[in-house]
């Protein structure tokens, strides 16, 4: 396993549209078991392969305690999502900034495993947020796109600061 350098903002490569997977081989499971060493050891919940510079569309996440029960979705589709709720986000391609989101409350999401079978799976919660933080992701998004204008300027600017803060 290997801990893979993260893109960070305003990173031009973190807007590129992730293409499906074709085929799960080794090489994918290699990669997902990458993301999820690379995403552990940055204490992260969720990490999608664009973050990581892999332009495909799978994404990893663990939202247990213990760091134990990692999720991967290769080729995820959110097929259903209703309700609202308001949660706190951060990204480890946008460091120490953190913000409130307004996301769909509950989703359906269809995908494959890593060993290429097809599951689905109802989320609500920190999961759903989890989900469809990751899948925006895979379209170029990053959570800072869905704050208002002016909210989406005021962290843009903190995290330039911050750059011009912190050693290259
Ligand atoms: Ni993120």
């Amino acid at each position: 396993m290997a801990i893979l350098p993260i893109l960070t903002l305003p990173d031009k490569r973190l807007r590129t549209k992730a293409k499906a997977v074709e085929t799960v081989d080794e090489s994918i499971r290699q990669l997902a078991d990458d993301m999820l060493e690379t995403m552990y050891a940055a204490s992260g919940i969720g990490l999608a392969a664009t973050q990581v510079d892999r332009h495909i569309r799978l994404v990893v996440m663990d939202l247990s305690e213990e760091k134990n029960q990692p999720l991967c979705f290769i080729n995820p589709e959110i097929t259903a999502a209703e309700g609202e709720q308001v949660c706190e986000e951060g990204c480890l391609s946008v460091p120490d900034i953190y913000a409130k989101v307004k996301r769909a409350e509950r989703v359906r999401v269809k995908a494959l495993d890593k060993h290429g079978k097809p599951f689905e799976m109802e989320a609500d919660g920190l999961l759903a947020v989890c989900i469809q933080h990751e899948l925006d992701h895979l379209e170029g998004i990053v959570f800072l796109d869905r704050l208002s204008p002016l909210k989406k300027k005021m962290a843009l600017k903190k995290l330039q600061k911050q750059a011009a803060l912190s050693p290259a």
